[in-house]
């Protein structure tokens, strides 16, 4: 009766990723009881995730090297790996809720979110590619563009294209404080996306600051944004809370691939009880302000039946 704060199958989003091929099913080395999976699998794993009332997913694909180049032109070929699977899910599964990634490194040759050249990231005319991306995602029915990219200006630009094509009811989900952060690294491996050379830390956020936080979302808010992510989650729960307490925007966190790995190292060591390890977590981040939850946890939870009523 008295308890503040409740986790649900509604507050949470699966992340995915796809890779190329038949039946396949591989572990994310860094990431134990994640997949990467064909797209007939990744059908089968969605109908049994729907099965427990867990229907938010977000789908990542694993694209091979020799697809890649400095464009990310991969990104928005009609029959490419990642457009083939959102059409798939909405087609088997027009009640699941899509979220797509719109962020050039799983296709970038350099394996950064935005153009290179000498160096340096090319902020504007990364727009265009990430427009065309977002297009290709709504036509194939995405229900929700998720813009992980950082560059300045990509929610209003993506709006507009989306408008502009009638695509008015496609929301758009903006990592706002996306931090630089080094929990990224099995998320790399899954998707085999590390940057080529130097770091993203001209376009992702200093872990150091709070305040800039909130110019980022304020400006993703006036931009169009539908929801404010914040990411990482568990080193910056204040920040989902500095967000929260400014918007009445839904605000999102990404509990991501090193948050995941390190929790389940240390299960697998026997250092820490998984249940009350991972309730904890979701609880935490639920607490702090978030009413949707991207989780590697999200699945789990649900089958084993950890979260209360
Ligand atoms: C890149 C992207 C990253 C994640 C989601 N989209 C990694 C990065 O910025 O290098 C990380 C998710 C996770 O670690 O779980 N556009």
């Amino acid at each position: 009766m008295v308890q503040e704060t409740h986790v649900s199958a509604a507050n949470l989003i699966f992340p995915l990723f796809i890779v190329e091929g038949n039946n396949q099913k591989t572990e994310v080395m860094s990431m134990p009881g994640i997949y990467r999976y064909s797209i007939d699998n990744l059908l089968r794993e969605i109908e049994s995730c729907l099965k427990l009332g867990l229907n938010s997913f977000d789908l990542f694909p694993n694209i091979s090297e020799e697809l890649k180049d400095k464009y990310a032109t991969e990104s928005y070929r009609e029959e490419s790996l990642y457009l083939r699977a959102i059409r798939e899910v909405k087609n088997n599964f027009p009640e699941a809720i899509v979220v797509t990634d719109v962020a050039m490194d799983p296709y970038s040759s350099d394996g950064h979110d935005g153009i290179v050249k000498n160096g340096e990231i090319l902020n504007d005319e990364t727009l265009d590619i990430l427009g065309k991306m977002a297009l290709a995602h709504a036509r194939c029915g995405a229900d929700i563009i998720a813009p992980s990219d950082m560059m300045d200006g990509r929610v209003g630009y993506i709006r507009q294209v989306l408008d502009d094509n009638g695509f008015i009811n496609v929301s758009i989900m903006s990592y706002s404080a996306k931090y630089a952060s080094a929990f990224y690294g099995p998320f790399r491996d899954a998707l085999n996306s590390a940057p080529k050379f130097g770091d993203k830390k001209t376009y992702q956020m200093n872990p150091a600051n709070q305040r800039e936080a909130l110019i980022e979302a304020r400006l993703d808010e006036a931009e169009g944004a539908d929801f404010l992510m914040v990411k990482p989650a568990l080193a910056y729960l204040d920040v989902i809370k500095l967000i929260k307490d400014n918007t009445e925007l839904p605000v999102a966190a990404y509990n991501v691939s090193g948050e995941y790995a390190m929790l389940k190292a240390a299960v697998q060591k026997g250092w820490l009880n998984e249940q009350r390890s991972v309730t904890e977590v979701l609880t935490g981040i639920r607490r702090a302000g978030a009413s949707a939850i991207l989780t590697y946890h999200a699945k789990e939870v649900l089958e084993n039946k950890w979260l209360t009523p």
